[in-house]
């Protein structure tokens, strides 16, 4: 199954300057951690070169763009959007896949995300990038909702 994983605030906001707009939030990044580590991350190129540190530890790391061809390195990818879906098929049975953002590629990948697993951070925070919050509602129910501190942890499954 392949799985969207995201923070966002409380408008839906997920990004600010190329960056994450609300100050670091142990609860959400140990989430984070304890979900993907040992699976395949997904990123589209910007969200990509936001991350401090890179690539993400114990995890494939595969970099969705336009402007390169695929290319292999030890322990990240980039591989171009057209072949990306045919790219998963290779980790299907084998390894937790998660499309990890930022808005343009999960646009993209509408049609293969069967859940999105939201920390809903507390506040609004003037993002410019937003997860598409009608669309989601109308495709995905919320199936689950938990909270830690002022955290919640949501996971929408395609109806
Ligand atoms: N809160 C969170 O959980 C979270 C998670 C991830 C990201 N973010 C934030 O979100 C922002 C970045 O998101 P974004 O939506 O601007 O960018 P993005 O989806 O991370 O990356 C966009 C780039 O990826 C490639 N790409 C993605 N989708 C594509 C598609 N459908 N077709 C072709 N190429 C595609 C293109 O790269 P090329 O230009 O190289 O062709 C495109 O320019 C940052 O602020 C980041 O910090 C937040």
């Amino acid at each position: 199954m392949i799985k969207a994983i995201l923070a966002c605030d409380e408008d839906w906001g997920i990004g600010k300057d190329g960056d994450m707009p609300w100050p670091h939030n142990p609860a959400d990044l140990k989430w984070f951690k304890e979900n993907t580590t040992g699976g395949v991350v997904v990123m589209g190129k910007s969200t990509w070169d936001g991350l401090p540190f890179k690539p993400l530890p114990k995890r494939e790391n595969i970099i969705v763009t336009r402007s390169k061809q695929d290319i292999s390195i030890t322990d990240y990818q980039f591989v171009k959007f057209a072949d990306i879906k045919q790219k998963l098929l290779e980790f299907k049975e084998t390894k937790d896949i998660w499309i990890i953002g930022g808005a343009k590629l999960i646009e993209g990948l509408f049609d293969i995300i069967a859940e999105f697993h939201l920390s809903k951070i507390k506040g609004i925070y003037d993002c410019d990038t937003y997860l598409p919050e009608k669309f989601i509602k109308e495709h995905y129910l919320l199936k689950q909702s938990s909270k830690l501190g002022e955290v919640s942890f949501d996971v929408w499954c395609k109806k």
